[in-house]
């Protein structure tokens, strides 16, 4: 039987690269996104996700649970971020970004237990150099990721029984859509490649299942954006 992963954030940037690679490496991919994609393969489910609503991550779990009662990996990427200073950040944009990003991951992780498989289930979080350091005009961003670390460090050790790995990823910029929507002023050459970020996804995915990566920081060689 094919192994099964889960990627939230399919429709788009990584998400959508990592759904292909994953495609390509045998997965079943059960992808979540609202609008979702026009990828076509036989082995792609593209199932509706609003990471912001209980009632649409219930309603994603019973989709997929008509074809897989288990997951072998679960990528939790879906994430927004926009850029302003926070005299100009409205009270809804950062509600949003904590919905998102924050109680988005919550969501996800609070319907996903029956779905573990002990000692195996592998959960990739893409979280960012912004779960770690911070940076100006996005304290919306950076206080949503800071929080989804805080929950992903928690339940690592709730379910310390289930023996299930846990990789948390902290890339620096990468060149992908999210961008375009800010209208940001940073030049893509200093961004990571989707590429560049793949290459370590798939070494992250391929390593052995006896070897773990808890904290995986990495960035365009020329450092952070400034
Ligand atoms: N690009 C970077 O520089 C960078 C750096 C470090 C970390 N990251 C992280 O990488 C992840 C992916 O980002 P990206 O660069 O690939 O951005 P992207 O191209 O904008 O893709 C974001 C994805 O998240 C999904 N999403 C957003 N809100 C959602 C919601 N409410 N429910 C379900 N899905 C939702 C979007 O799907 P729909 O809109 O269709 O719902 C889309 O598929 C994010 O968590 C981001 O914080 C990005």
């Amino acid at each position: 039987m094919e192994k099964c992963a889960l990627v939230t954030g399919s429709s788009s940037g990584l998400g959508l690269e990592i759904s292909k690679y994953l495609l390509e490496a045998g997965y079943m991919v059960f992808g979540g996104s609202r609008s979702g994609t026009d990828l076509d393969h036989d082995n792609f489910y593209d199932v509706e996700l609003d990471i912001t609503s209980e009632e649409s991550v219930e309603e994603f779990f019973e989709a997929v649970r008509e074809f897989t009662p288990t997951f072998d990996l679960v990528v939790n990427n879906a994430g927004i971020c926009e850029m302003s200073p926070i005299s100009e950040t409205s009270l809804e944009q950062f509600e949003n970004h904590l919905a998102t990003n924050t109680v988005g991951p919550f969501l996800l992780f609070k319907h996903l237990d029956s779905f573990l498989i002990k000692e195996q289930t592998h959960i990739i979080s893409i979280l960012s150099t912004a779960a770690q350091y911070g940076y100006p005009n996005v304290s919306a961003y950076n206080a949503s990721k800071f929080g989804q670390l805080g929950l992903l460090e928690s339940l690592k050790k709730e379910w310390k029984d289930h023996k299930v790995r846990f990789t948390n990823l902290f890339p620096g910029a990468i060149n992908t859509p999210l961008w375009d929507k800010m209208g940001s002023k940073f030049s893509r050459d200093k961004m990571l490649t989707t590429q560049d970020f793949m290459s370590v996804f798939s070494f992250v995915v391929e390593a052995p299942a006896s070897i773990q990566f808890p904290e995986l920081t990495f960035l365009h060689r020329e450092g952070f954006l400034e």
